[in-house]
């Protein structure tokens, strides 16, 4: 890789700004860069052939959680596209995932029999490598336009469902609308995002938000805004959305170190913030339900299938707890997993992969209870299999 002119792309999509770089990102990329698009684009998992899938795509919105390769095609801080990132994957190379192998959509895809989804900057744009889902997933995007700016660019929520409308259009325009909207609708949607609005803006006290605002205060904000995203899409004939709430991030080993917590006991402060947070959105859940006709919005707490996980971590297997498998420092939590000489041998016995990301093999429980509650029910007001399974009725 000439590392020159790759860092004339990041300055030069740096100094475009985020709206008009992120305008033709795919051709801009392309012509600059042809190799970097084959580098990145892994297609690990091939679709089930023998079962059909019990939902036509799955698309994907939000941040390093689910992010499966955006953040390799931005400047910023956050990629995760250099080992140990990807080591335990199904290809064993770094894809743009935070994690040592699969994240929680990787494993809902095939639940629903579905390939794994590719991210929106990593395909060619062509309708057949859409139709089966998109990730507009990116790391350090928050709810709010500007959280997670200091790491460099971003694609933040309304932009991502900015992308998702554009999506839409090219699907109009090639398939009709009739055919487009039965795509639509009988899609499933998957959000996970909002971590980024405490790490990077509430937490650090960006524009002195924490003088304006209360956490609870905060909270109700960003459900609001999370809220119409949402309405929009169901305007654009969305009708199956699975939003995921936000995990317990007091006890990432980030603040665990950051805190100088004594024997890896999570910091209350963050944790009781994140549980009105999917309060919050649990109830803007339920709002909806009754709001938008027809949909199906579900809320999977997070919070709860991640403190079942360290409540009964022997019976999952982990015996690692507190401390990140990759970083240094107290917790593995004070510097970031930038090299393979910073990793545990074994994530598998490890909860948390790096300072803010949970390893595969956490990830696949939470997914394992998105699909069906079946460590614990964290789904409100249904777990996914039931809504594919009430959506094959109509
Ligand atoms: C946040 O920043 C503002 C402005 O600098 C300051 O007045 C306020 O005390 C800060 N809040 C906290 C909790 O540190
Ligand atoms: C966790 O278990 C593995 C064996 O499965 C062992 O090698 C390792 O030392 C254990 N780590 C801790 C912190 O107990
Ligand atoms: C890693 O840890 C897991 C869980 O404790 C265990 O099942 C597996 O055998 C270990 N793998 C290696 C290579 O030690």
């Amino acid at each position: 890789m000439d590392s020159s002119a790759l860092t004339l792309i990041l300055i030069t999509i740096l100094l475009l700004g985020q709206t008009t770089a992120l305008q033709y990102p795919q051709e801009f990329i392309n012509e600059l860069y042809p190799d970097l698009i084959n580098t990145h684009s892994v297609s690990p998992a091939q679709p089930p052939t023998n079962s059909p899938s019990l939902a036509p795509a799955l698309f994907v919105i939000g941040d390093s959680s689910v992010d499966s390769g955006t953040n390799n095609f931005l400047g910023t801080l956050a990629r995760a596209d250099r080992p140990p990132y990807g080591r335990d994957f199904d290809s064993h190379q770094p894809t743009g995932r935070f994690c040592n192998g699969r994240i929680p959509v990787d494993y809902i895809a095939l639940r629903l029999g579905l390939p794994l989804v590719p991210s929106f900057l990593a395909q060619t744009g062509s309708i057949e490598d859409m139709i089966r889902g998109v990730n507009y997933a990116s790391a350090g995007a928050g709810i709010i336009f500007s959280s997670g700016s200091e790491l460099g660019q971003h694609i933040s929520l309304a932009q991502q469902i900015q992308q998702v409308m554009d999506t839409f259009q090219q699907f109009i325009i090639s398939m009709g609308e009739i055919a487009a909207n039965n795509l639509i609708s009988n899609s499933i949607f998957y959000i996970s995002i909002g971590s980024n609005d405490f790490i990077h803006y509430y937490l650090i006290n960006e524009s002195k938000v924490q003088s304006m605002f209360l956490p609870w205060r905060f909270n109700q904000f960003l459900a609001r805004a999370m809220k119409q995203e949402i309405q929009n899409l169901y305007n654009a004939n969305v009708r199956n959305v699975v939003i995921m709430g936000l995990a317990p991030l007091g006890c990432a080993p980030y603040y665990l170190w950051l805190y100088e917590s004594e024997n890896g006991e999570c910091v209350e402060m963050i944790n009781d913030m994140i549980v009105e947070f999917n309060f919050a959105m649990r109830f803007m859940v339920e709002e909806l339900n009754h709001e938008l006709v027809g949909a199906n919005v579900v809320f999977c707490d997070a919070y709860e299938g991640s403190m079942d996980i360290m409540k009964n971590s022997d019976r999952y297997g982990f015996n690692v707890t507190t401390d990140a498998c990759c970083g240094l420092g107290q917790y593995r939590g004070w510097i970031m997993c930038l090299s393979s000489d910073m990793a545990c041998t074994n994530a598998s016995n490890h909860i948390w992969w790096d300072q803010f990301h949970p390893t595969a093999a956490v990830n696949k429980i939470l997914a394992d209870n998105v699909w069906s509650g079946s460590h614990i029910n964290m789904c409100y007001p249904m777990n996914l299999q039931e809504m594919v399974a009430k959506n094959d009725k109509h």
